[in-house]
């Protein structure tokens, strides 16, 4: 039984250890905004942020993650109610297959709960492990900069100070 902490819920679920996070995250807990793209750790559509930064969840065995923190797009905001950052997207109109997104959004989440005012070689730098195929880089560096220049983007404190009990598989 492998013991996960995903968006301040715990989930037990009962799956070879050596299931990557990805497949544990659209799989068993339909959680599927992180995308496959490459399985290779080469794209970026699968980041999710574990302990405050930005991984690829394609590459990391659910063995590795009992007792970190996990977080998701879905952490961010609804469709409804779409956080800061899914909003600068949205008014940058950065997405165009969107495949690409929501690793891109959790990508830059990581770097603005760390760094409030990225210039924009941060900004590049920090990005550029994530590839968007429909070459919208240029919008997505805007929405970044745009949720910046907005502030606010804070990491969830109540979450990550105290778990909650979720779904228990
Ligand atoms: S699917 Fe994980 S880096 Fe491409
Ligand atoms: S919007 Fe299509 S891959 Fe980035």
């Amino acid at each position: 039984m492998i013991a996960l902490t995903i968006n301040g819920a715990e989930h037990k679920l009962d799956i070879d250890p050596n299931t990557p996070l990805l497949y544990a995250l659209r799989d068993d807990l339909e959680l599927n905004a992180a995308k496959f793209g490459c399985g290779l750790g080469q794209c970026g559509a699968c980041t999710v942020i574990v302990d405050n930064a930005a991984v690829y969840s394609c590459l990391l065995p659910v063995s590795a993650l009992e007792n970190r923190k996990i977080r998701t797009l879905e952490s961010l905001g609804t469709i409804d109610r779409p956080g800061a950052l899914q909003q600068a997207f949205i008014d940058e109109q950065a997405a165009q297959c969107g495949y690409c997104i929501a690793g891109m959004i959790m990508r830059a989440q990581a770097l603005l709960e760390t760094n409030a005012s990225p210039s924009d070689a941060e900004i590049r730098a920090h990005m550029q492990t994530n590839l968007c195929r429909c070459g919208t880089h240029l919008r997505i560096i805007a929405a970044v900069k745009r949720a910046a220049a907005m502030g606010g983007i804070t990491r969830p404190r109540a979450e990550l100070a105290s778990p909650t009990q979720g779904v228990v598989r």
